[in-house]
């Protein structure tokens, strides 16, 4: 206990007074050189806000990184943690267990659509996905169909970053530095559609007939062929792509037409994002198997799930009992620590029936967003549940840059935290916002929006 200050002094005051040290961090999916000529660094945050190193109170309009659904510096998760690893830090789950999983998976079960009642604990989106497109080639190689192994993705869908993942996921850069990826892998064409669908409030009404294309690539490859489609119901990281009205559902049925499994990548719409605990329920499609991370934990101790159909588990147990019955896991899997996060999430995002409200405040949510239309560059806006998009047009030869420009005008100056992609600006607030917060944020994006050329 005695070195708890001992840290923070040390560590913290580091952090704030020498952030120039900064070489041998290699930071993920970033601009390094740029990043840290000059830095944008988080110092703490609570609520609503981030505080940065130099004392400024930033707006989160990305929760974090769409992980912090109940908002920041939450006392129920901090209390569950420490109490958790001053009780048991660690215990291997293999063939060994503690009560905390068992518990987390129950409740799991309880807020998942009906029959996904199996979950199979991981530690971040990109082992979710991997951890599920492994288990649905599995299954159809214990029920005796071994040759299915071909896997659907679709442009511009990301599934997080392993061999896996960016085999079925559709981001050019992702995939294109990493040599073939894995072999029988095919992708269906995206959604995106703003000549038609521009500027729609909600699901575009255009581009159902895209759900056909799983149609054309069962003709090429035969059902036989394949195991599973991976699909994110809401895209996000391409900059949010929206299913057009009964795609998903489409969808749905093709797969079951073929026995093709059906898996829905919910790392950004799960526990509440879109109004329900998962957009599956939203949108009324169950899939066989979902992803998830991020807000399973509310992004404070890496944590994910994939959630499973009971029919599909069951494949998996008819061999000999003392067999291993899913050669898969991670050390970290069932992690003491991250369960205790995630219950004491779980109970808050319930308390606070955060989800219901995401539901309640989508409306204005929708409308502060549609206002911005009309801003110099605005190209396109798309919003569904607590989720946002302004697009912005490219400037020539420079794609990326004037929403880049936008990013950073908007932290530097205007005290909000939005994330851009491309030329998107993709927004995924915090569930626990008020209607202040909605207008502030709006206003400081379209004042910077009209600050950049
Ligand atoms: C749909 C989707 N799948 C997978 C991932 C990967 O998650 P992680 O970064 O936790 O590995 C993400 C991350 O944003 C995501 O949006």
């Amino acid at each position: 206990m005695t070195d708890t200050p001992r840290f923070h002094q040390h560590y913290q005051s580091q952090a704030t007074q020498h952030p120039e040290q900064m070489d041998a961090f290699w930071m993920p999916f970033s601009a390094n050189r740029q990043f840290k000529q000059k830095p944008r660094l988080l110092a703490s945050a609570e609520g609503m806000y981030y505080k940065t190193t130099d004392g400024r109170e930033i707006l989160d309009g990305t929760g974090g990184l769409w992980c912090c659904n109940a908002g920041h510096g939450r006392r129920r998760i901090i209390d569950a943690v420490q109490q958790q690893i001053a009780t048991l830090d660690f215990a291997p789950t293999f063939q060994m267990g503690h009560p905390l999983p068992f518990i987390l998976a129950e409740r799991l079960a309880e807020i998942a659509p009906a029959g996904l009642n199996k979950v199979f604990f991981t530690n971040s989106g990109s082992e979710s996905v991997d951890t599920a497109l492994k288990i649905a080639i599995a299954y159809h190689r214990a029920r005796g169909e071994g040759q299915r192994t071909r896997l659907i993705g679709r442009e511009k869908g990301y599934h997080g970053v392993g061999f896996g993942g960016i085999s079925v996921g559709g981001l050019p850069n992702n995939r294109k530095w990493y040599g073939p990826g894995l072999p029988g892998v095919d992708h269906l064409r995206h959604t995106l559609d703003i000549g038609r669908n521009g500027f729609n409030r909600g699901l575009p009404q255009h581009g159902l007939e895209l759900a056909e294309d799983l149609e054309r690539l069962v003709a090429l490859h035969d059902a036989s062929t394949i195991a599973a489609v991976i699909i994110e119901p809401i895209s996000g990281s391409a900059g949010v792509i929206l299913p057009p009205e009964g795609y998903l559902k489409r969808i749905r049925e093709i797969c079951d037409k073929y026995g093709i499994l059906l898996i829905f990548d919910e790392v950004i719409t799960g526990y509440g994002r879109v109004g329900k605990a998962f957009a599956a329920q939203r949108f009324g499609v169950t899939p066989d198997l979902i992803t998830t991370a991020k807000g399973l934990s509310n992004g404070s101790v890496p944590m994910g799930a994939v959630f499973v159909r009971d029919r599909v588990h069951e494949a998996f147990m008819s061999g000999p009992e003392h067999m291993i019955d899913l050669f898969h896991g991670y050390t970290y899997s069932g992690h003491p620590l991250a369960c205790a996060a995630a219950l004491a999430t779980l109970d808050i995002y319930a308390e606070e029936n955060l989800f219901e409200k995401a539901i309640e405040l989508e409306s204005y949510w929708e409308d502060g967003l549609h206002a911005l239309k009309g801003l110099p560059n605005v190209v396109d806006i798309r919003n569904f549940g607590l989720i946002g998009a302004i697009e912005l047009a490219s400037r020539q030869g420079q794609p990326g840059s004037r929403a880049y420009d936008v990013f950073s005008n908007c932290f530097h100056e205007k005290d909000a935290l939005i994330r851009v992609t491309g030329d998107v600006i993709a927004l995924s607030p915090p569930l626990i916002l008020e209607k202040q917060h909605i207008d502030a944020l709006f206003s400081r994006i379209a004042d910077a929006i009209r600050e950049t050329d």
